[in-house]
């Protein structure tokens, strides 16, 4: 690992640590996905072997496996919303909203963010930007015609590339298909739009869902929005 690597790495580190502090015993936590989150899982695991006394809710196949590697209980189902829910983020703005995805567990994530009373994102300074859209927006959608999906996509001003894995379409935690498409700036009506879509699930803008981001910097933690 180079030296930049270990210095982002330990930026995600931080920013999961902090989060950690906001947990209540007793609760349901959100387990976000990819690897900032999994350093949140990783630290929630040794609080669980302390004592702390939680349930969590994971938002992909991985972060489960993660959270019951760890031996931290894992809730089935949560009646009403849960206290917190903790994850990474692919780019986030100066109001705190997302774009998430790039790891292929949208669907779960945007789920399990909408249902927590405190959605919080984690990060390295990497993930800031002034505006939504440096990269593509993943969109996860029904393997069923979703070549006409794709083209109503299009009519929206995108590109849609079908994600691969392996020289293969790319399959979800729920068995669909990404397109990653590429629109430049976006903003809140164009999410509305995608959604309009049939054959559209989830797409990865999150406005207005984070209360707030805690950012791993080279000049020490940033908090974006309320924690509390
Ligand atoms: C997973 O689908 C994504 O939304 C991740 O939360 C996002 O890609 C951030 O991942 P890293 O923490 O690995 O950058």
């Amino acid at each position: 690992m180079t030296t930049a690597q270990a210095e982002v790495e330990a930026q995600k580190k931080a920013a999961a640590d902090r989060a950690l502090e906001l947990i209540r015993p007793g609760t349901v936590v959100g387990l976000g996905s990819g690897s900032t989150a999994r350093y949140f899982i990783e630290g929630l695991a040794e609080r669980v072997r302390a004592g702390l006394d939680v349930r969590a809710v994971a938002t992909s196949v991985e972060s489960r496996r993660l959270a019951e590697a760890g031996r931290i209980p894992i809730a089935e189902r949560v009646d009403g919303s849960f206290d917190l829910a903790v994850d990474g983020a692919d780019e986030i703005d100066p109001a705190v909203n997302c774009l998430k995805g790039r790891g292929g567990a949208l669907l779960r994530e945007k789920i399990v963010a909408h249902a927590s009373r405190r959605f919080v994102v984690i990060a390295d300074e990497s993930k800031l930007v002034g505006r939504l859209g440096r990269g593509p927006v993943p969109i996860e959608v029904l393997p069923f015609l979703w070549e006409a999906t794709s083209r109503a996509i299009e009519s929206l001003g995108g590109r849609p590339a079908l994600r691969l894995a392996a020289g293969q379409p790319y399959k979800t935690d729920n068995d669909n298909l990404i397109l990653d498409t590429t629109f430049g700036a976006v903003d809140a009506q164009l999410g509305t739009a995608i959604h309009a879509i049939p054959g559209v699930l989830e797409h990865g803008l999150f406005f207005g869902i984070a209360r707030a981001a805690i950012i791993g910097c080279a000049s020490g933690l940033r908090i974006l929005g309320e924690l509390g």
